[in-house]
């Protein structure tokens, strides 16, 4: 396949930035996005040039690093994934792609594709965990019975990778998808309850902070996420913030 590529080009924070150009030919449909990418590199580094910055890890849809704008979709345009399980036999020989970073006020661009997502971190310090009796003591997980409805929701709420490709999406930059799959995994869980109005002030308060917006309820972010994280969620969120308010 021969494709022409508009990159994103940022040297940096301050940097205006600006889509780039470049072709790149004899890329195999069987290829992997970011192993099209590292193609690209080896050739821009061939030829003297400066490699574009972008996030990975895993390579297998379970970080959540590999976070690209690709002709205007969050993870491109198959379903399901993420950028680094799209394959280019999703794209046409011939074809232009555009790739961008995720934008939204609350993740800044370091540098080309690479964005500051550590406000998610923040998030989840204020609440996103549960506090467990290490002292020698503690009960096994398994002792506590929990329906099987309420595990396989808790289970679907805990997929969620911290993509970002929630925010990213919504024309409001809401984090609310993340952070009603954060609240809802220990929501449902009886382990959860002990610090669950804590946990769901605390970390909405700290998503307000980070300057994220509010769900209008569009669903962009459900179609996006590589999880298939539900709306259902963001409901139980808010159900949870009201219980704690009151
Ligand atoms: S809810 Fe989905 S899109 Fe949002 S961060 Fe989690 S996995 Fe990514
Ligand atoms: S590199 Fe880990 S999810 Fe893509």
């Amino acid at each position: 396949m021969k494709l022409t590529l508009k990159i994103w080009r940022q040297s940096g924070a301050n940097d205006k930035g600006a889509l780039v150009d470049y072709q790149l030919d004899g890329v195999s449909p069987d290829m992997s996005f970011l192993e099209m990418m590292d193609m690209l590199n080896e050739q821009i580094i061939n030829e003297g040039g400066e490699p574009v910055a972008f996030d990975h890890d895993c390579r297998e849809g379970i970080c959540g690093m590999c976070s690209m704008y690709i002709n205007g979709e969050a993870h491109g345009p198959d379903r399901g994934v993420t950028t680094c399980q799209l394959h280019m036999r999703m794209f046409k020989d011939g074809e232009t792609i555009y790739i961008e970073p995720f934008r939204a006020a609350s993740f800044p661009v370091i540098k080309d594709l690479v964005v500051d997502r550590s406000a998610f971190d923040r998030i989840q310090h204020a609440g996103g965990y549960i506090s467990v009796n290490t002292s020698g003591n503690t009960q096994d997980a398994n002792a506590t019975p929990i329906s099987k409805i309420d595990a396989d929701k808790a289970m679907d709420a805990a997929t969620c990778i911290g993509c970002g490709a929630c925010v990213a999406t919504c024309k409001n930059s809401s984090a609310m998808l993340f952070v009603g799959a954060k609240v809802s995994q220990y929501a449902l869980l009886p382990q959860g309850q002990v610090e669950a109005a804590d946990r769901v002030l605390n970390m909405v308060k700290q998503m307000d902070e980070e300057g994220f917006g509010n769900c209008t309820n569009t669903g962009a972010c459900e179609v996006e996420c590589p999880k298939g994280i539900s709306l259902e969620n963001i409901a139980r969120m808010n159900r949870e913030f009201l219980k704690a308010s009151i």
